[in-house]
Formats: C-alpha cells, sequence, structure tokens
C-alpha cells in the first residue's frame, strides 16, 4: 500500500481540493501520512496568489528532495494546484526532482493515473483542465479532516480578472456545479456527524446553475442537520440587500460575511477593474449593518498596487476607520504573472509597501483591541 503525504498551501478551496485528493486516493487505498519521511509520494497543492508563497513552496519541497536523494529514498514529488498550472513544463526544469505537476481542474486525472505514474516511473503533466472535476468532488466528497465543519465548493474559477490576480488565469472561467450534486455531498459529509458547513468559491455569490445562490442558500440552510451555514468569498458586485435578509432571517446562517474592498481609491479601484466605486462598497457595509444585527465583517487590502499615492494609501486608510471592521487581511502588492497589472511599473518601493501595510496592520490590531 502506497504512503501519501499531502501539504496544502493558499486558499480554502485549496484546502477542501487536498481533502477531496485525499479521500479519493483513500479510497484507492493510499494511506495517508502526516509526515513527508515515511511517505512514497510527497504531494504540495500550492497557491500562486503572491511571489512571496511560491518561494517558499519551491525551497521546502527542494529542501526534502535534497534530504530524500542523500538518504538514497526514491520518492515521488507533485507540485499539484494553482502554481503547477501557472509553471506548466516548466516547473520540471525549475525544479528538476518533481514528477508531477497537476493543475487545480486535472486532480481527477491524478487519481485515476497514479499508480501507472509510479510504476512507469516518466514525468507526468496535467494542465489542460481535462478531468472531470464533478467527478472527482463526488469521488472524495466524504473526507474532512475537521470533525465538527466541512467546505463544500460549489462553484471554481474566476471571470472578474481583477487586474493584479492570477487567480482567473490558473482556476480558469467560472463553473457552478449542480445543486443535486452539492447537496448530496452536504448530506453525506451530515452523516459522518459534520453539522458546520462553509460553501465556497472564488466569487461563491456568483454561483448559478439549476438554483441562483439565494436559492441553493436556502435550500441547504433547510437540509436537517445544518447547524451552521457560511461562505466565502463573496465578491461586492453580486453581494445585495436580499442576501443580507436571508442572513439576518435565517438562524443557522452565520453573520459573518468576508467582502473584500482591496482599496479606498476610486482611482485605483478603476486600474484595480474591480468595478465598482468605493461609494457603492460603503453602502454595502451599511446595509449589511443595519439588517444583519451582530455581523461580522472581514474584508481584503492590497497597499502598494502600481501608482498608489499617499493620497490613494489615505483613502485605503479612511475607509477602514470609518467601517471598522471585524478583521481585515492586508497584502503587499505582488506583481504576477498574466495579469494585467503586471504590464505597469510596480512603482511603489518596497519601504513604501512595507510602511503603508504596517499603518494599516497596526490601526486593524488597535480596532481589534477596542
Ligand atoms: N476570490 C477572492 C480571493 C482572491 S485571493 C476575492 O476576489 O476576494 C485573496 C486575496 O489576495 C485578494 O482578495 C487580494 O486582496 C489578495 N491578492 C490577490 N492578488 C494579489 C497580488 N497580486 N498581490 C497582493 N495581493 C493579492
Ligand atoms: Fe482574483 Fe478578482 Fe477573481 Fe478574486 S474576483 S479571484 S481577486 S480576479
Ligand atoms: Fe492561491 Fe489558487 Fe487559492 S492562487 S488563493 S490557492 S485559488
Amino acid at each position: 500500500m502506497k504512503k501519501v503525504y499531502i501539504r496544502t498551501f493558499g486558499c480554502q478551496m485549496n484546502k477542501r481540493d487536498s481533502e477531496v485528493l485525499a479521500g479519493a486516493l483513500e479510497r484507492r487505498g493510499a494511506e495517508l501520512v502526516d509526515d513527508w519521511e515515511s511517505a512514497d509520494v510527497v504531494l504540495f497543492n500550492t497557491c500562486a496568489v503572491r511571489k512571496h508563497a511560491e518561494d517558499r513552496v519551491f525551497s521546502i519541497l527542494g529542501l526534502i528532495a535534497k534530504k530524500a536523494q542523500a538518504r538514497g529514498e526514491d520518492k515521488v514529488f507533485g507540485l499539484l494546484g494553482c502554481m503547477a498550472q501557472e509553471w506548466r513544463d516548466k516547473a520540471f526544469k525549475k525544479a528538476p526532482y518533481l514528477d508531477i505537476v497537476c493543475g487545480p481542474n486535472d486532480l481527477y486525472a491524478l487519481v485515476e493515473n497514479l499508480d501507472e505514474i509510479i510504476a512507469r516511473g516518466k514525468k507526468a503533466l496535467f494542465v489542460d483542465g481535462k478531468a472531470r472535476v464533478d467527478e472527482f468532488y463526488s469521488d472524495g466528497a466524504y473526507f474532512s479532516e475537521d470533525r465538527e465543519h466541512s467546505f463544500v465548493i460549489i462553484m471554481e474559477g474566476c471571470n472578474n480578472f481583477c487586474s493584479y490576480c492570477i487567480v482567473p488565469y490558473v482556476r480558469g472561467r467560472e463553473r457552478s456545479r449542480p445543486s443535486g450534486d452539492i447537496i448530496s455531498e452536504i448530506k453525506l459529509l451530515i452523516d459522518k456527524g459534520i453539522s458546520k458547513i462553509t460553501l465556497l468559491g472564488q466569487n461563491v455569490n456568483s454561483y448559478s446553475s439549476d438554483l441562483s445562490f439565494l436559492e441553493l442558500l436556502k435550500a441547504v440552510s433547510d437540509i436537517k442537520g445544518v447547524k451552521e451555514l457560511s461562505f466565502v468569498t463573496a465578491h461586492p458586485k453580486d453581494a445585495s440587500v436580499e442576501l443580507f435578509r436571508l442572513m439576518a432571517e435565517r438562524e443557522n446562517i452565520k453573520k459573518y460575511l468576508h467582502l473584500p474592498f482591496q482599496a479606498g481609491s476610486n482611482r485605483i479601484l478603476k486600474l484595480m477593474n474591480r468595478n465598482y466605486a468605493i461609494e457603492h462598497y460603503k453602502e454595502l457595509v451599511m446595509a449589511y449593518r443595519d439588517i444583519v444585527k451582530g455581523g461580522y465583517l472581514s474584508t481584503d487590502v492590497i497597499v502598494g498596487f502600481p501608482t498608489e499615492t499617499d493620497e490613494d494609501f489615505q483613502a485605503t486608510f479612511d475607509v477602514m476607520k470609518e467601517l471598522k471592521f471585524e478583521t481585515a487581511y492586508i497584502f503587499k502588492y505582488s506583481p504576477r504573472p498574466f495579469s494585467k497589472a503586471s504590464k505597469m511599473k510596480d512603482n511603489v518601493p518596497k519601504e513604501v509597501k512595507e510602511r503603508r501595510h504596517k499603518i494599516l496592520l497596526e490601526f486593524q490590531r488597535s480596532i481589534a483591541e477596542r
């Protein structure tokens, strides 16, 4: 029986992908292990959203591969997820110890071919998005690391093309799973003792299949055994008063909203291709605060986007001061391949990015303390 070690980086989508992958491999007789040393197959499910995350992956994987080689151990190494899709066959050049490179939409192909890859001992590249993603999610769905809570992917990909972001290029266009598959998955998890569910998608509220997002949310909230229901990530363009009303009405929907605003200056928002003005964002938040009593609000912010001036940054600071998020994830802009913004000059100096990052972090900490 082969032993498989999976390590996950990046967002909750990746975390859930890794669980489903683990489930599907386990179903085929693999044993999952917690340490790479005892594994025959070492898989890293990776994130490409910022360069820093990528550098870490290559450095950790490289170190492990070197150690294994020094000990004369013959392990199979796989780079999976968003970095795999970004690097494609170039990953084999960059990291010659790799045996497998597999993008996020091809994980089922990996599951179905792993034994053959090991037997053949050749390099395997899966990046054409041809695997049956719906079948994949059903196959390993029963697997959840947490006993109480599970993520459930309802849609994948992104059509928004925010100018700084690599996600649409590595995850592909938006695709929603049929509601029947999602509901079966949730029922399966409930049978296993799960009572808290988080619906996942890069733009969870642009879900659209046989049901709309609001209809799906209602249907899941109606499932017996769902004690707590939440969803991430919402995009301001698809958030609505109707959504907030439903959150307020349904007892088992968590009063939690993650609504990234990214920047406070309309000039920067436009360059980011976010498709809303900050005034609209503020109206949404005021409606949320008003309708969802005791609601928890979190956000994402980027500092140091190309051409960001002190005034632009001040506008971001002012939004944080005005709206008082319960949590804010603050990132320094990192130019990413394929993205439109990477063609602009990354002209905010590192020290300025760091200073702005620190100012927002400290401000957010002071709010959280209060
Ligand atoms: N689909 C989600 C999450 C995308 S990635 C959404 O649209 O909200 C999570 C966060 O990483 C983004 O909200 C953004 O704040 C940040 N991010 C994305 N690309 C980045 C980049 N190139 N540099 C710095 N931060 C980035
Ligand atoms: Fe990236 Fe924007 Fe899509 Fe979010 S909405 S994944 S930030 S392109
Ligand atoms: Fe990262 Fe891919 Fe998620 S780039 S943030 S792991 S969609």
